[in-house]
């Protein structure tokens, strides 16, 4: 069985796909163990212990510096014996030490088809913000492999949504979340703990 520990931010739906997913039985070969925020007050935490989850909550601002930060979510991750970190919404950055960790072993899920709005500054409703700035007519989610270049690595699982008329961020960020991400999150994690995920010269191969 892989331990999966998920780190969060903010109020955890993509963290409820895969609790929901794990209740249905679809994520054969793991279990959600520990849940990590980095924030103290995101329901994510909520959501976690109503399911029975051990939390762990690491505030960047009680660490000095980002090296400190890393060091202690390293750590927590080698206690925790992980063996799939899954970015479901966090938003606190770590340094190289982590990924580095965890290579092919720690995903993201980022709500716009990469490698379209996404790098530094693209996070959350930004994002949605930026697709209908552009006025781009299909937007959707990506999970992919986390490296050290900010949502750089492997691309696991990719779909999309149309983007309408009248849309407005909220709009758009329900409509990604609910199609796509709620859906490939849980998938992509899934097909890791069955051992379907193959990276080859930097790209991801799903052998279903
Ligand atoms: C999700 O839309 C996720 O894709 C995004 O934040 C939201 C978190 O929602 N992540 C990023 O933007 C990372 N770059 P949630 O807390 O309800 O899962």
């Amino acid at each position: 069985m892989k331990n999966i520990v998920v780190l969060v931010s903010g109020g955890g739906t993509n963290l409820q796909a895969l609790i929901d997913a794990e209740k249905r039985g679809d994520i054969k070969g793991g279990k959600i163990t520990c849940v990590i925020s980095s924030k103290a007050d995101a329901y994510a935490l909520e959501r976690a212990k109503q399911n029975g989850i051990k939390t762990v909550t690491l505030v960047r601002k009680d660490f000095p510096d980002v090296h400190e930060y890393s060091k202690a979510m390293l750590e927590t991750l080698k206690n925790e014996h992980a063996d799939l970190v899954v970015y479901a919404g966090f938003m606190t950055i770590l340094d190289e030490t982590v990924c580095r960790a965890y290579p092919n072993k720690m995903m993201n899920v980022h709500p716009a088809l990469i490698p379209s709005f996404c790098g530094k500054g693209f996070y959350g409703l930004h994002v949605h913000e930026a697709v209908l700035e552009k006025g781009v007519k299909v937007t959707g989610a990506t999970v992919h492999f986390v490296t050290e270049v900010c949502d750089g690595g492997p691309i696991i699982l990719q779909d999309t949504v149309p983007v309408l008329n009248g849309d407005t961020p909220e709009i758009l960020q329900k409509r990604v979340m609910e199609n796509v991400e709620w859906k490939i999150l849980p998938k992509a994690v899934a097909l890791f703990c069955e051992d379907k995920i193959r990276v080859e010269n930097g790209r991801a191969y799903v052998d279903e």
